[in-house]
């Protein structure tokens, strides 16, 4: 894991922005797994400002609330062409979301599965975390070989959401996810965390065990993870002054 500690949340978030960039231009049809959630906002606002060509990149979507008509505006549906893909020029037949109102439902997660594979596999997956450590809508206790299914969200992330929905009670119950099984596929991971709320989860998950308790541990069984993050959310590393050492003093060829 490759721990990046950045001042405020939007140089963080420049980082992560860079190395997408950078994919982008390597390979114009690269497939990005992509986040919803407040923390990627300010990334994909750097990335539309970079004007990137998206016309020939595949996306893949995280998750999605089961239940929710595609239109509803805390749909990730919404979220996701509210957010970025009106803004950039890629693809309709290139986006793939969880569809929340499908009728066959392990069908549908056998389905989303089959095309990730279709799609070549996931170049670089974006990943926000929970204050439980989850990881898309992968709760504590989740298989760490887990595939693409639905999920029960815990109390603890229904009051985290509440804030968009206006009330506890109405934050949807069931999603669909990516399993533990499908993020670890994907060539690289990008997670990104801002603010002390999520301190003790990044801690837990850059140095604490590896357990399915904090979903976003297996991450350091990744070979390829990058963890963005502003000095609040880093502020329960033990380690942080060796990662900001490691990251100063990076090769120049290494540099992002
Ligand atoms: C949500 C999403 C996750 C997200 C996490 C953190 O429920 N399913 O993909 O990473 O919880 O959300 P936020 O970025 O708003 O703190």
């Amino acid at each position: 894991m490759e721990i990046i500690i950045q001042p405020t949340q939007q140089a963080a978030t420049d980082v992560a922005a860079r190395l997408i960039a950078r994919l982008l231009i390597a390979k114009p049809h690269a497939v990005i797994g992509l986040a919803t959630g407040s923390t990627p906002l300010s990334l994909y606002q750097s990335l539309i400002s970079m004007n990137l060509d998206w016309s020939q990149a595949t996306t893949f979507n995280l998750d999605e609330y089961i239940g929710l008509p595609r239109e509803h505006p805390q749909s990730y549906h919404s979220f996701m062409w509210e957010n970025l893909f009106k803004h950039i020029n890629i693809r309709k037949e290139n986006i793939h979301l969880p569809d929340g109102n499908a009728t066959d439902i392990p069908q549908f997660c056998e389905d989303y599965e089959n095309h990730i594979l279709a799609a070549g596999g996931i170049d670089l997956q974006v990943l926000g975390i929970g204050t439980d450590g989850h990881i898309g809508f992968n709760e504590p206790t989740s298989s760490l070989a887990s595939r693409t299914r639905i999920k029960t969200l815990t109390k603890q992330t229904c009051i985290d959401n509440a804030r968009f929905f206006g009330s506890e009670e109405a934050v949807p119950k069931h999603v669909i996810t990516m399993g533990i099984g499908t993020i670890m596929e994907a060539r690289q991971n990008l997670l990104l965390a801002f603010g002390s709320h999520k301190a003790r989860a990044i801690a837990e998950a850059v140095e604490g065990p590896i357990t399915s308790i904090h979903p976003a541990s297996i991450l350091q069984m990744h070979p390829a993870v990058k963890v963005c993050l502003d000095d609040a959310a880093a502020g329960q590393l033990q380690r942080a002054d060796y990662f900001r050492w490691v990251y100063e003093n990076k090769p120049q060829w290494q540099m992002i």
